[in-house]
């Protein structure tokens, strides 16, 4: 692949050490290296407090591509990756350190991106750091991860932080999901088929389902997580990013200003879910023990380091409206958990039946045409739709009939990866696949009178099985 405008770029990775580094930015990376993404001269920065030099830390990055990378490692490309590679050790609450970092950046006249993968609560110190050694200016910019504060107070506390030293136009804040192949898909899906666009609304849509499942528990998070809860964890960035994505009205022109406005209408349109409404519109869970691919799993409470009277939800069930002409009367319900019975994310867009209808006694709503988008696995879409069941005794009777697309089919390579995509975006200054302050403050108001709503009814989780597929509402939904 041509290198279209991209300029040599100095990538620094606070939180070199991390998870998220050496799980998703490195391999993320090397896959812009193989596809001739990352320019010659640009460099890759790992920042940390680990006692490495630039030789371990090569090693380092080895070793997390042999164990995360999912294809074969080309000794060319690693060749041409390591000599990108560098490291500087730095605890990034020591702002005086950060003089020594300036030696190492300006050897180059690359424009930065520094990439915030170290815990929330040391954003300001990076900030700070850069602002004293003024690396911090246009046309530098940073990418910061969620979670973007646990309420709507601490994310402005965050935004604060940011916007001291960082205009709006250097902040890309992210949400992997937006980077999924599928989830990007949706706009062109909505907005470039007659077949979708025509009935995109309340006249043609009885419900929409948005679903995250995860068959994990906790994993070594349990403290972290009992803080936060599957709702701001999950709901307020992905869920509701996949939300304002399927429900949004078309946009001027697809960029990065049009689209964030729209997203932000829907979001500003959400009805309120509160104390008169909580009980009906909302079901929290936690996991018992149970079976998940043959093996027994413990429950929440009994995971390593749990306490014994922890409430935090690890599922839950959400059911959203949008008060606007399009989408006035459709639920939308937003459902996501740890320890259910498969992992997998989906759209299910259920039709309404045709009101009248010469089949209308035979039909039942396993025949309603119904719309699945895959986000994964096995990203694609599948269309359920009525067919005459061939028959030599019946002239109408139905059958139900599957129309499938599948990514695998049409793409030779593996489907582009979220993180290699967002990098590369940001490398290309275009914020569209990036969550602005606004949506981000807005989704925490709605979330935030939930909670509240929770605490103020005293609303107790109920427990699931692990390996199930969950809750439903107190009220009957499909
Ligand atoms: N992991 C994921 O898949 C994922 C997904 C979405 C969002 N996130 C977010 O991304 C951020 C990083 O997550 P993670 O999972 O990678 O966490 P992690 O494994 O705990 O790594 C955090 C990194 O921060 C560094 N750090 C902490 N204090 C520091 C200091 N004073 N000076 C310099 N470095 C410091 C640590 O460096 P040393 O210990 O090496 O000094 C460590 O490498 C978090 O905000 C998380 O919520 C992560």
């Amino acid at each position: 692949m041509k290198i279209n405008n991209i300029q040599p770029y100095d990538i620094v990775i606070f939180g070199a050490k991390g998870d998220l580094s050496c799980r998703k930015l490195i391999p993320a990376l090397y896959n812009l290296e193989k596809k001739n993404l990352l320019c010659k001269n640009s460099r890759i920065i790992g920042i940390g407090r680990a006692n490495w030099n630039q030789n371990k830390y090569t090693e380092i990055v080895l070793k997390s591509l042999n164990i995360f990378y999912k294809n074969t490692i080309d000794i060319n490309i690693w060749n041409n990756f390591k000599e990108k590679l560098y490291f500087y050790k730095l605890d990034v609450t020591q702002t005086e350190k950060f003089f020594n970092l300036k030696n190492i950046l300006l050897t180059s006249s690359n424009t930065k991106i520094y990439y915030f993968a170290v815990p929330p609560n040391k954003f300001n110190n990076i900030c700070i750091g850069l602002g004293t050694i003024q690396y911090n200016k246009p046309p530098n910019k940073i990418i910061v991860e969620k979670p973007i504060g646990t309420s709507l107070q601490s994310s402005k506390n965050i935004h604060h932080t940011l916007n001291t030293y960082f205009k709006e136009d250097q902040i890309y804040r992210i949400d992997h999901y937006l980077g999924k192949e599928t989830i990007l898909n949706l706009l062109t899906l909505r907005f470039s088929n007659p077949i979708f666009y025509n009935i995109w609304n309340n006249k043609n849509i009885e419900y929409v389902k948005i679903s995250v499942s995860e068959t994990v528990g906790v994993e070594n998070r349990w403290n972290y997580f009992d803080e936060i809860g599957q709702t701001r964890d999950m709901v307020q960035n992905h869920l509701l990013q996949i939300l304002s994505l399927i429900t949004m009205s078309i946009p001027k022109q697809l960029n990065s200003k049009n689209i964030k406005k729209k997203k932000i209408q829907v979001l500003k349109s959400l009805r309120k879910i509160n104390t008169t409404n909580i009980y009906q519109n909302t079901i929290r869970g936690q996991y018992t023990s149970g079976v998940i691919d043959g093996k027994i799993v413990p429950a929440y409470i009994e995971e390593k380091g749990a306490k014994k009277n922890s409430d935090i939800e690890t599922f839950v069930l959400i059911q959203a409206n949008i008060d606007n002409e399009q989408w006035f009367g459709v639920p939308f319900y937003l459902k996501t958990g740890k320890r259910l019975d498969c992992k997998k994310t989906e759209i299910i867009i259920q039709l309404k039946n045709i009101t009248h209808s010469v089949f209308n006694h035979h039909i039942k709503n396993d025949y309603q045409n119904q719309i699945k988008i895959r986000i994964e696995p096995n990203e694609g879409i599948e269309i359920n739709f009525c067919n005459k069941k061939p028959d030599i005794n019946s002239k109408y009777k139905l059958k139900n009939s599957i129309l499938k697309f599948d990514y695998r089919d049409i793409i030779q390579d593996e489907i582009p990866d979220a993180y290699e995509r967002l990098l590369f975006e940001s490398m290309k200054n275009d914020q569209s696949l990036f969550v602005s302050k606004e949506e981000i403050e807005t989704s925490w108001e709605w979330i935030d009178s939930i909670i509240h709503a929770w605490q103020s009814n005293k609303i107790k989780v109920q427990l699931y099985k692990a390996g199930t597929k969950g809750l439903n509402l107190r009220k009957n939904i499909s």
